[in-house]
């Protein structure tokens, strides 16, 4: 990495006009590839630190935050074109303001007012390398009149350096021998260390995170919010930025990966048998300072406990379809609903229902008779779903099997 000091620029985010990055060959195998302009940071493109952040780049490549844009992921796509219009138009508005899902979903467009996320490769990047890297203050998700401020609105971004978690700072100037600890270090970007506490804090991840209501005022998604009522501090990188080859991983795993998923609980089934009745209890622990499932509020979790005879049968289970209707206390759900208390989907819900879902830190016991017998083994397994079973049929046509398919939270299992 020392070639670094080769490259030719100095302060290029904020002086140079339009400049493709000429880098070492050897540090950038496609130099002129993007370019960029003055005074636009959010319109770098993740490639071009990837170019050197290989391993960082196929992370964050590879999870939801690369994936955020409404040209990219399918359900959050779904919902866009329903509730505010086509992402590829520019000038979209949603009752006359500018759509509140960009300065989330594709905060780089937001930062510069755009709808049209096809019109640079920042904008579909969602959530890329500079939006983040260049955040230097969190002002909150509440504005002093109480109205919420959410995903880029609630912070302020640098336009001239990107942010270094590490506290220290870095000039594009090669790093002159005999430098003293004055020197700033190198990097290719003007790079500066005075808001390393913003990086290391939940309250990077807060502005997006913390909370949203839907256009009725109805809360959807709370995470941050949750961990606060559990008044407990833990720092959201401890898990979602755990230590994988000496940095920080970016893949930043939830919902979406069946790995992170089984870490959320500590499930045990104990099963008894009592005057031939089988009696079982399966409890289960949310590990987590968040909800579990948390987030959109579409995401469940379910119970499923199967009891098998000496052949592998089914004699018994605690729903046949789905545990929704047939086994309420099984399901692990945030319900919304409408003025006449019916079920609604999140743009539309006017109240909370019901909140089923494991709060943090705490465990849940249930309870069930099977009444069969020669029962040899039974089975608990916790499924969880991004996506509500009315929703599966809705989205259809756009989801793949990862996205319709249960992944399993936990298992046990327990022979006689
Ligand atoms: C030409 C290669 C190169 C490119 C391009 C590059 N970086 Fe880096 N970056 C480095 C090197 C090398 C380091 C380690 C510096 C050190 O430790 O001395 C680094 C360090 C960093 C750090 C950690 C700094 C700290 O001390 O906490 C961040 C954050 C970072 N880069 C972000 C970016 C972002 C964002 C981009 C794209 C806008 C980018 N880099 C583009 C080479 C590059
Ligand atoms: C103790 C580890 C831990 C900590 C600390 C933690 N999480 Fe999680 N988080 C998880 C696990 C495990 C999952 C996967 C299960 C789930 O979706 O609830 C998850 C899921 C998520 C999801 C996925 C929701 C979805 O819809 O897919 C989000 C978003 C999230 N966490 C945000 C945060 C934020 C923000 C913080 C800090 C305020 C935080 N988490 C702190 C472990 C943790
Ligand atoms: C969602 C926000 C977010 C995005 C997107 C993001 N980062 Fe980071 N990055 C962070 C945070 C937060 C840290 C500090 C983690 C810590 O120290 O607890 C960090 C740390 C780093 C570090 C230092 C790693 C270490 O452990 O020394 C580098 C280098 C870096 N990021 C580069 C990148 C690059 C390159 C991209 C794009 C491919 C990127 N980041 C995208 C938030 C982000
Ligand atoms: C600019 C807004 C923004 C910031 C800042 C941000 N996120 Fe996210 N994050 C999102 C969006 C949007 C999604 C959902 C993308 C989707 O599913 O379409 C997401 C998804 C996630 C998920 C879920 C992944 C999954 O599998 O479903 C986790 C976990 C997560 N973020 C953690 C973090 C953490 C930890 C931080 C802070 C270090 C952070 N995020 C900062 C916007 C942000
Ligand atoms: C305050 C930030 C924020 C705003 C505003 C926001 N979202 Fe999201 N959205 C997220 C985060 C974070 C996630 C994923 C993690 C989670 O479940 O919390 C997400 C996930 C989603 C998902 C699920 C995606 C999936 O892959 O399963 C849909 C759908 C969605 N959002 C639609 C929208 C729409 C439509 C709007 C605008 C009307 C919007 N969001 C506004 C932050 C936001």
């Amino acid at each position: 990495m020392r070639q670094l000091s080769h490259v030719l620029y100095k302060s290029l985010l904020p002086t140079i006009l339009l400049l493709s990055l000429p880098l070492s060959s050897q540090a950038n195998p496609d130099p002129g590839k993007t370019s960029i302009k003055a005074g636009a940071p959010h319109e770098v493109s993740a490639e071009v630190c990837g170019s050197c952040h290989k391993e960082i780049y196929a992370e964050w490549k590879g999870s939801m935050h690369a994936q955020s844009s409404a040209l990219v992921d399918p359900i959050h796509g779904a919902f866009y074109r329903k509730v505010v219009g086509d992402p590829k138009q520019e000038g979209v508005t949603k009752k006359g303001k500018f759509p509140v899902c960009l300065r989330c979903h594709a905060p780089n467009a937001a930062i510069r007012k755009k709808t049209k996320l096809d019109s640079k490769i920042a904008f579909n990047e969602g959530v890329n390398c500079v939006f983040c890297h260049t955040l230097t203050k969190f002002k909150g998700t509440t504005k002093p009149n109480g109205k919420l401020r959410l995903g880029q609105a609630a912070y302020e971004n640098s336009t001239t350096a990107l942010q270094a978690p590490s506290g220290k700072n870095y000039s594009t100037a090669e790093k002159p021998e005999g430098a003293s600890v004055t020197t700033p270090g190198f990097h290719p970007f003007p790079m500066e260390g005075g808001n390393s506490a913003l990086l290391k804090s939940n309250d990077v991840c807060m502005g997006c995170h913390d909370r949203r209501n839907n256009f009725h005022g109805v809360p959807l998604c709370a995470t941050g919010t949750e961990i606060a009522d559990s008044k407990v501090f833990t720092s959201c990188q401890s898990c979602h930025m755990a230590t994988v080859n000496g940095h920080a991983d970016h893949s930043m795993a939830g919902g979406h990966t069946e790995d992170m998923v089984r870490r959320a609980v500590i499930m045990d089934l104990n099963v008894s048998k009592k005057d031939g009745q089988y009696q079982a209890t399966v409890k289960i622990l949310n590990k987590l300072p968040h909800k579990f499932p948390t987030g959109a509020p579409f995401r469940n979790v379910y119970l499923k406990l199967t009891a098998y005879d000496d052949g592998g049968n089914v004699v018994w289970q605690n729903y046949k379809t789905h545990p929704m209707k047939e086994d309420p206390k099984a399901m692990f759900v945030y319900t919304l609903g409408d003025d006449e208390g019916k079920p609604a989907m999140p743009p539309k819900a006017k109240k909370v229902l019901s909140d089923t879902r494991l709060e943090p830190n705490t465990e849940k016991s249930l309870s069930y008779q099977i009444p069969a017998s020669g029962i040899k083994v039974v089975r608990a397994e916790l499924l969880y779903n991004l996506l509500l079973p009315k929703l599966v049929t809705q989205l259809d046509k756009v989801l793949t099997d990862d996205l319709r398919n249960p992944k399993q939270a936990a298992f046990a299992e327990v022979r006689f």
